[in-house]
Formats: C-alpha cells, structure tokens, sequence
C-alpha cells in the first residue's frame, strides 16, 4: 500500500425522506464508523464525513402525498437520522445535509466546471408529464395494467408480480401516481455526461489497478463495463434541488446522484478549512462505504466526474456490503418491513453496542444477509452475556474476592505453560484483529476479539482460582505457592480485560468506556498502539467493582419485536412452521372451545384502507406435499386467478372445498410457503367449537369486488 497521510472515510448520505433502518447501519454506518474508530485509535489522520441526502423525486413525492413542503420533510427526517445515528455511536466528524448553502454553491460549481470544459451534451427529448400537478414523471411513478400478466399496478419501469421489465409506454392504461392523470409526451431539455468517454479509463482505473476491490464491487463494476457505459443526463426537470446555474435553465435542477456525492466534498469543506488536504492531494487515502445498491454511483459514475472536473482524489477502495434481509424477507420501507433505529433505541435503551455487535458479527459482507430476532438474542446471551460479559464479571469478582480489589502482582518465575500460552495468545491477537480490519473484514475482526475473550474463559476455568482460594487456610504450607498461582491467574486475567477493551473499542464504544470506568483508567489506554501489551494495569492499583456490560434478552422481549414486525407490516406471525390462517390464536383451534381475544391498538382509517379485500370463489384445494398443515387453494378472483396457501388442512379435506365462497386480503405481500409462493390470505373465523369456519359475503357480490 502507499505511504498515505491520511484518510477520508465517507458514508453513503441516506434520503432524508424518512427514517434510517437497522439494513443502512449493517450496510455501511457500522463498517465505517469501526473502521473510523480504528483508524483513530491507530492516531492516524482521519475524517469521517456523512450527511442527509435531502434532493431528489422520492423527497418531492412524499411532501406531495402529506401535503407539506419538501423542506418540511427533510427538516424532519434529517433531525431524526441525525439523532439516530449518534445515538448508535456513529462517530461522524460532521453529519451535514445537501440543502447546505455550502453544498449549493460547490455541487453548483462543480457542474458549472464541468460546463465550461464543454464537456455536457445538450440533448431535447420527450418525457411523460403530469399535466395536473405540472411534473415530468420518472418512469416509476407511472402505474398501469402489465400488458404481460394483466397486473393492474404494474410500475413504469417493472411488473413486480412477473417480473417483467417493462418501460412506461408498454402500460395498459398508464396513469401518474401523483394524480391519477394520463401522462402526455412532453419535450424537455438536459444536459448529458459523456460516460462512454470514460470506459477506458475505468476499465484500466477498476479491472487492472483495483483487483483487490471486494469481489462482489469489483464484479459490479466490471460487469457495467462490459455492458459498456451511455451518457448520462446529469439534470433534472423540478422545483426541488440545485438550480443548474446556466441562463437558459428555468425549472432546471442537478440530478440527484449529480450533486449527492459532491456532499461528500461539501460536508468536508464546512468541517475544515483544510478541506483541500482530504480532496485534492494525492497521499489522501479516499474510501466509500456504501451499500450494494450504490455501487455503480461512487464507482464509476462519481469518480468520472471527479476524473472531468480534475484535481481530486479517486476513491482508494470502496467497500460495499450486500443488503441485509429481515426474517426472511427483503426489507421493505412501504410495507414496513423493517427494524427502525429510532424504534430499537427506545425498545432497548442501553444496548446499542448490542445492535451494532449483532449487525457486524453478522454483515452481509459477502452475500445478503438475514437477521433474525433470535438471533440477535442468541448472539447477545450467548457471546455478550455468556463469553465477554463473563469473562471480565469472573475477572473482576475474584480480584475483589480474592486479591482485595487490587491488582495482583505477577510472579514471573512460577509461570506455568498454560500462564504462557495464555500470554502468547494475548498478545498476538492485535494482529490477527488488525489484518482483518485492513482488509474491511469487520465480521472477521469482530471474532477474532470475541474468540480471545473465550481464551480468557477457558484459561481461567483451567485454573480454577476459587478451588486454589480454599488452600489459603493458615496451616497450609502450600498457602504461598496457591497465592501466587491466584496472582498469576488474575493478573493476567486484568491484562487481558485492558486489552480487550482496546480490540473492542472500535465495534462497541460503549462497552469500551464502561470497561475503562470500572478499571479506572483513561481514554488514552484504548490507543491501538497498546494492543498486545501486558503491563497495562498497573501492580496495586486498585478498581472499581464490575458493571454489568450486557444484560440478558427475554424471550417476551424477541416475542414483542416479531409481533410488532407482523402487525406493522399487516403480515402472518413470524414462526417457522407457517400457516396462513388470520386467527392469531392457533392454539385454540385445537379443540378448545374459542373464546374472545383481545381487541388490537386502534388504527387510523388511513391504516384499514391499505388493506385489500376481495371476494372469492375457491376453485380447486389441494394437499402441500410434507406440510400436514397445509393447501395449496386457486382461487377466481375475478379479475385473475390467485394460488394461496394456507393453513387449514387440519379442518377441511380438500375435496370439500372448491366452489366456496371465501375473502382473500388480496394486496398482501406474497410469501413462500414449502417453495409454493402464495399470494394472499383468505379471512377465517372459528365457531363456538373452535373449528374454523370461513368468513364469506352472504350476498350476490361477484368474485373480485371490493369489501370496504
Ligand atoms: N441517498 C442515496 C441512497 O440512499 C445515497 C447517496 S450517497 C451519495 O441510496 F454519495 F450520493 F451521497
Ligand atoms: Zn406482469
């Protein structure tokens, strides 16, 4: 690697259009603020720089639909995320926003840089427009009939129940999702980049000069170059963003992913007035951690501008994770498909370290990844509580108990082979963190410091310090060498303790500084350099008692947090073995007489009219093959036909029921059951018997119609 002098990490700037999810923090906070962190404790020149990404359609549409300003929105999810992200320890040098006047005036230069150059290509096209609410439509807010699969709410650019790729023009019936108008062609005029200029030197930049890339960006990158690269319109038509600052630009804006990574740039500049240090010499060190969804972005398109404009940096390495998936299902902000920060900070107070060690030790940093409630309390009780937590608990205890809550002396001359062995393992575990950690393996990292605190576990289980107490009595002449074997065991134990809470300090801060409370030693312990070291507590010196670092997750906690996940997103519960029966009661269908259940928190009218309900008619049942719970049912909706599998084969036999009348939530999300996809839930109820019974429209209504 080069002689760098220093470092500027940056951290892809999230939409300011609602709230940050536990998948941006595994996608790349966490990664960067440990590496940020780590680079500190080495005391190496480092910035950290981060902002709210506030431009954009996905803003404009969302004030639009609550009737607020764009700046209304982004004033309140920039505060929220802000919050949000201090609150998990992400240790940003500045956190900013691209509404910054800062921002305005560099991203508004660095396109004019770029203009002056001549380097833009004017073009005039046609776009679909909005004549109601006076907005070019992006090809996602154009909805219609799939002309594939029939689909009435197939996207402008995608069919999402067939996958279709789609363009807007291929819509049955296409109408704006803004205002349920007709969209009509209108003539438009942008300024394009000339990526295709720059394929050859991206190709020679990435595929040669950058194999170390992590396979799956470099596989990104190489994969978009090979599709070969298309110029790019770097304007936008709307009110809400940078103004393109040419005469002849009313209504003009900069293109979001225009002027988002110059934040970068931007937020550097409030920081410092050395901002040209970090942007604009060569011995600066550049890394992006984003997700995987950005690759391209600060890859290919991002540093070509930079490489246009000239006189900056270009990313040194920009390592991206894969997206992290929740209970099995792919994170989904509109169907509330997701653990929200704000919600997990006030649902566990004091374990934040707890998220970010649960979200590093399982990133997706190779492959999509799944995080699971259980697991996140499996990962707490039995690593955080059962190996940290107890390791330096034990350590602590018996120091008070057994060497008056000093530190013991270390006699040198009666240390046994496990006593060194145990002192090579501690010391040569800063290596083996740090190697990990150069090479952006954090999940590596992260166990390897765990794995030393089982070392720490297993050495002091071996020598047993509390049966070596019992040889203390006065008539023992052994009482001296047991003493010192107790010294020894302690000692080293305490060493340990330090030098774990400087390998930890980067994954989970606040553990960190507990652990340097109870030992009563200051911050500048925790520098990288005095990793490995055994003499960093002192003989005599004398600590605190220990303090819970991690506390114990209760089954009723995890049972809470899958109930909310399915309530919030209008879903089956999340259990294994899956039936799609509404009731929530399973267990009373089991022959018990039913009785009433508990009425759920109130909802607003907006909440119940998200829910589709649709009229039925079964039209043939089947058994779901090694699932004795389960049919595979068609049902005629009418307007298409529909496979649902649900849960119920206990109570009918499949021949019973075609031509039965049933109500199918028809807009729930679809999912895999026993590798059969179904595609909704049919309302049940159950009789005084507790037998289930369908609920079903006693009238003329035809399959399909609405029931509100
Ligand atoms: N807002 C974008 C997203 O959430 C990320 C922008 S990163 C930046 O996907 F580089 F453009 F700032
Ligand atoms: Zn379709």
């Amino acid at each position: 690697m080069k002689d760098y002098k220093r470092t500027l990490i940056t951290a892809a700037l999230p939409y300011a259009n609602g709230p940050i999810h536990i998948g941006h923090l595994a996608g790349c906070y966490i990664p960067a603020d440990i590496y940020a962190r780590y680079l500190r404790a080495q005391k190496k020149d480092v910035k950290f720089v981060g902002g709210s990404d506030e431009h954009g359609v996905p803003i404009t549409i969302r004030a639009l639909k609550e009737g607020v300003s764009p700046q209304d929105i982004v004033n309140k999810y920039h505060a929220q995320i802000k919050e949000s992200m201090q609150q998990m320890g992400i240790s940003f040098d500045i956190y900013s926003r691209t509404s910054d006047k800062v921002h305005h005036e560099t991203a508004a230069a660095f396109f004019k840089a770029l203009y002056d150059k001549g380097l833009f290509e004017e073009r005039e096209t046609e776009q679909f427009y909005d004549e109601k609410t006076n907005t070019f439509l992006a090809d996602r807010y154009i909805t219609g009939t799939c002309p594939v699969c029939g689909n009435p709410n197939a996207y402008g650019d995608q069919c999402e129940k067939c996958g279709s790729t789609l363009s807007p023009e291929q819509l049955i019936n296409p109408r704006s999702t803004l205002s349920d108008a007709v969209p009509v062609k209108k003539k438009t005029k942008h300024w394009y980049f000339p990526l295709q200029d720059y394929e050859a030197w991206l190709k020679q930049w990435i595929l040669e000069d950058h194999k170390e890339w992590k396979a799956n960006v470099y596989g990104q990158c190489k994969s978009w170059l090979d599709n070969g690269l298309q110029p790019r319109a770097m304007t936008r038509d709307s009110n809400w963003g940078i103004k393109v600052p040419l005469p002849d630009a009313e209504g003009k804006v900069l293109y979001v992913w225009f002027d988002a990574p110059i934040g970068y740039i931007s937020a550097t500049k409030e920081l410092t007035e050395n901002w040209a240090d970090y942007w604009c010499r060569e011995d600066t060190r550049l890394i992006h951690f984003i997700g995987k969804d950005n690759i391209v972005f600060h890859c290919i398109i991002f540093p070509s501008m930079l490489k246009a404009h000239g006189g900056f940096v270009l990313p040194d390495n920009v390592p991206a994770n894969e997206f992290l998936n929740i209970e099995g299902q792919k994170v989904s902000t509109s169907r509330n498909w997701a653990v929200w920060v704000h919600e997990y900070v006030k649902d566990f107070p004091g374990c934040e370290d707890t998220l970010r060690y649960v979200l590093c030790s399982n990133a997706p940093e190779t492959k999509d990844n799944d995080f699971t409630w259980k697991d996140f309390q499996d990962r707490n009780n039995n690593e955080l509580v059962s190996v940290f937590g107890n390791f330096v608990n034990r350590t602590f205890v018996l120091m008070h108990k057994l060497c008056g809550g000093k530190v013991p002396p270390l006699h040198g001359e009666v240390l046994d082979d496990a006593d060194k062995a145990f002192i090579s393992d501690i010391q040569q575990a800063p290596a083996r963190v740090q190697a990990a950690l150069d090479n952006f393996r954090f999940r590596d990292a992260l166990f390897e410091v765990i794995d030393l605190s089982r070392k720490g576990n297993k050495y002091m289980q071996e020598k047993e310090p509390w049966i070596l107490a019992k040889q203390l009595t006065a008539d023992n002449p052994d009482r001296e060498a047991s003493q010192q074997k107790i010294d020894n065991c302690l000692h080293l134990c305490l060493q340990l303790t330090a030098n774990l809470a400087i390998l930890i300090n980067p994954f989970l801060p606040a553990t960190a500084r507990k652990l340097l409370h109870m030992m009563k030693v200051v911050e500048r312990m925790l520098d990288w350099e005095n990793a490995g070291k055994l003499n960093l507590l002192s003989v005599g010196y004398s600590l605190r008692a220990p303090e819970l670092l991690f506390r114990k997750i209760e089954d009723a906690e995890i049972e809470a947090q899958l109930e909310k996940l399915r309530a919030g997103s209008g879903q089956q519960p999340v259990v294994s073995d899956q039936s799609s029966v509404i009731s929530d009661q399973q267990a009373v269908v089991s022959g018990q007489p039913s009785q009433v259940s508990d009425l759920k928190p109130q909802i607003s009218f907006d909440d119940f009219s998200k829910i589709d309900l649709r009229t039925g008619t079964i039209l043939t049942a089947e058994k779901v093959q090694k699932a004795d719970k389960l049919l595979k049912l068609e049902i005629d909706l009418g307007f298409e036909k529909r496979t649902i599998v649900s849960g119920i084969a206990a109570h009918f036999s499949p021949e019973t029921l075609p031509g039965k009348k049933v109500v199918v939530v028809a807009n729930l999300a679809p999912r895999k059951m026993r590798g059969i996809e179904s595609n909704g839930m049919i309302l049940m109820a159950e009789d005084r018997e507790g037998r289930l019974v369908f609920v079903a429209a006693d009238n003329e209504a035809p399959d399909g119609a609405a029931i509100r």
